[in-house]
């Protein structure tokens, strides 16, 4: 939701760089994209609509080059459409700073309201503006550029990043993080700021993590933090593992492509050194989660949005069956706003990617303020939902750049099943014989999956894709812990294909959604071995009778044969499974995308991280 960089250099110029940070940030939003730099008293800006490139080639012009400080910005529209005059970075009237900003701020409309009685006009409709305009009104009353910004903040309410310059000062930055991440790389020939390690590492892995309420200044070589309370504070730089060769696409057409290769890699960079194969148990490297801790829960309370709420629909089944732990879950944009009953003996468990999905963290703080334990299941070591939570667990997926999900998904469920696992030995549920059985299956899982993703299953799913592209829509059925999968398999097409897609339990398509069926639409039916094989069956069996073409996906072989296409997936643990029915699902979205002509790691609309409510 909106990427922001920074960076002020003793010599040099700075514009190939804030572009290099913007290409790396170009997931958060992608929109409209705009950069200022300062030079010779002066700023310069240049912004664009349309993605980074539209921008690239207005500075093809090398006008700006030279310059040794600026900012840029990457957005996702949320006040006013993606037009030029919206885009990042925005000015007050009397031209006097440069400010761009991720996030929202919430009572702009009161701020803009008094501004224009005061003669201030505004040329955007964003929220953005009212900062810049309060910045400038604050540096033309004689205040330096960090105590404007701490005043004008102190007016505002809402979930900011910013960083701003003042057109008469080329020698430092100033940025403030109110919720949306931010972070710094300080190095001896300059100073860099931006909303992800990502845009950062190139310069070094020791970063310094800007907390809510700080305000930073950045000159070549240096930084200086004050806190909420205007106290100077020690924020030091901590080394941070990303390995930039991860971060590129490498021999894929596509982020989404690459990130669904890597899942079987990520599952036992997730599972296998945590495995203790002689107890048969899990050991966590993560704090809060002895057995002691596991005993003393008797409700798990999962929260998430989209995705990562799947996986809280699998995890819940997997704490239930494996565990005994009554489970239930919501979405984290509704937690809020019903009357959530929590006490100390419930672990509120919320899962997510990023770890700063505005509506997930918020969830996660009630909880803890209702009194139940804060626990976390998340992709980013350094985000604001790891630093809310009491306690956390790391999936360790590696970097997600394809803004629909497919890794991170995998990661998650594998995380919530050693929780789970971990709960049902500490519980007495689970004998140290089932625990080794079970986390075997994981050793299992990670060939299984690597067959089922080999080219020979793609190209089969693309050949279904072909034939599927272009029908009126798709609904994606599935029971049990694949019920989630049906959800996720239906998410995923629509996000990147455009095409409508709904998910369904199989049983309750006879009690309304079996009207959508006729020639010309396609059902998904995910139909696994085991105790509900002959359920399902049945309402594949219904969809074909009634003239809608089936795709079956799973290793049920009745089903599968009686399905117009088939796409066979190996036999697992039942826990397991939703990670083996998913990929293929990630495929075929992937393909029918591609046939559609679809920007499929920039979906229209979307962005990776979703930092406003
Ligand atoms: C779907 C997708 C989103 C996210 C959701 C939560 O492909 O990516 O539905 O799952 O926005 O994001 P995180 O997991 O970062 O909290």
């Amino acid at each position: 939701m909106c990427g922001i960089v920074g960076a002020v250099l003793r010599e040099g110029s700075v514009l190939e760089g804030l572009l290099e940070g913007l290409r790396a940030l170009e997931y958060r939003g992608y929109d409209s994209a705009g950069v200022a730099v300062g030079a010779d008293g002066g700023v310069s800006i240049r912004r664009q609509a349309g993605r980074l490139e539209a921008l690239e080639s207005v500075l093809a012009d090398g006008a700006l080059e030279g310059a040794r400080i600026g900012i840029g910005h990457t957005r996702w529209a949320t006040h006013g459409p993606p037009t030029e005059i919206n885009a990042h970075p925005h000015t007050d009237g009397g031209g006097r700073v440069a400010l761009v900003h991720n996030g929202i701020i919430e009572n702009y409309l009161e701020l803009r309201e008094e501004l224009c009685g005061q003669g201030v006009e505004f040329l955007s409709a964003t929220d953005t503006e009212v900062l810049a305009q309060l910045v400038g009104r604050e540096l033309a009353a004689g205040a330096a550029l960090v105590d404007a910004v701490r005043s004008t903040l102190a007016r505002v309410r809402g979930y900011y990043a910013i960083a701003a310059l003042a057109i008469d000062d080329d020698r430092a930055l100033v940025c403030a993080r109110q919720g949306p991440p931010l972070c710094l790389a300080v190095v001896a020939g300059g100073a860099f700021l931006a909303s992800d390690p990502l845009a950062l590492v190139r310069h070094t892995h020791e970063l310094v993590f800007l907390e809510d309420g700080d305000v930073a200044t950045l000159s070549p070589g240096s930084y200086a933090v004050v806190d909420a309370a205007g106290e100077k504070a020690e924020r030091p730089a901590v080394e941070v593992e990303l390995d930039e060769e991860q971060a590129g696409r490498g021999a894929f057409a596509h982020f989404m492509l690459k990130e669904i290769h890597e899942q079987p890699d990520v599952l036992a960079r997730t599972a296998f050194d945590r495995i203790d194969e002689v107890e048969g148990d899990v050991r966590f490297t993560e704090e809060g989660w002895d057995a002691e801790c596991l005993r003393s829960f008797d409700r798990v309370q999962l929260l998430a949005c989209g995705t990562a709420r799947y996986a809280c629909q699998v995890a819940a089944f997997q704490l239930e069956g494996l565990a005994g732990i009554p489970a239930d879950v919501d979405y984290a944009s509704e937690f809020r706003y019903r009357s959530p009953r929590l006490s100390e003996r419930t672990l509120a468990l919320a899962i997510s990617q990023s770890g700063e999905t505005a509506d997930t963290l918020a969830a996660l703080r009630l909880a803890r303020e209702l009194g139940a334990r804060a626990g976390a299941i998340c992709n980013v070591p350094e985000s604001s939902l790891v630093r809310a939570a009491d306690c956390f667990l790391m999936t360790r997926a590696g970097p997600e750049i394809g803004v629909a999900s497919t890794k991170a998904f995998v990661s998650q469920i594998v995380t919530s099943y050693l929780l789970s696992v971990a709960a049902g030995r500490a519980r007495g549920n689970l004998d140290a014989g089932e625990g080794r059985a079970l986390l075997e299956e994981l050793r299992l899982l990670r060939p299984r999956l690597a067959q089922l993703l080999s080219r020979e299953t793609h190209a089969r799913i693309a050949e279904i894709a072909e034939r599927h592209h272009e029908v009126k829509g798709f609904m994606f059925l599935g029971r049990g812990i694949h019920y989630p999968v049906a959800l996720e398999g239906a998410l995923k097409l629509k996000e990147i294909s455009y095409m409508h897609a709904e998910g369904y339990p199989a049983g309750e398509m006879k009690h309304g959604p079996i009207a959508l069926v006729e020639p010309g639409m396609t059902t998904v039916v995910i139909a696994n071995k085991g105790p509900l094989a002959e359920k399902v069956r049945s309402n594949l069996e219904q969809v074909r009778a009634r003239g809608g073409q089936v795709i079956c996906v799973g290793s049920d072989a009745p089903s599968l044969a009686l399905a117009d296409e088939a796409v066979e997936i190996p036999e697992t643990s039942p826990w397991l499974a939703p990670i083996l029915s998913v990929a293929p699902l990630q495929l075929l979205a992937y393909e029918i995308a591609l046939r559609r002509g679809c920007d499929i790691d920039k979906p229209r609309n979307l962005a990776k991280s979703v930092t406003v409510e």
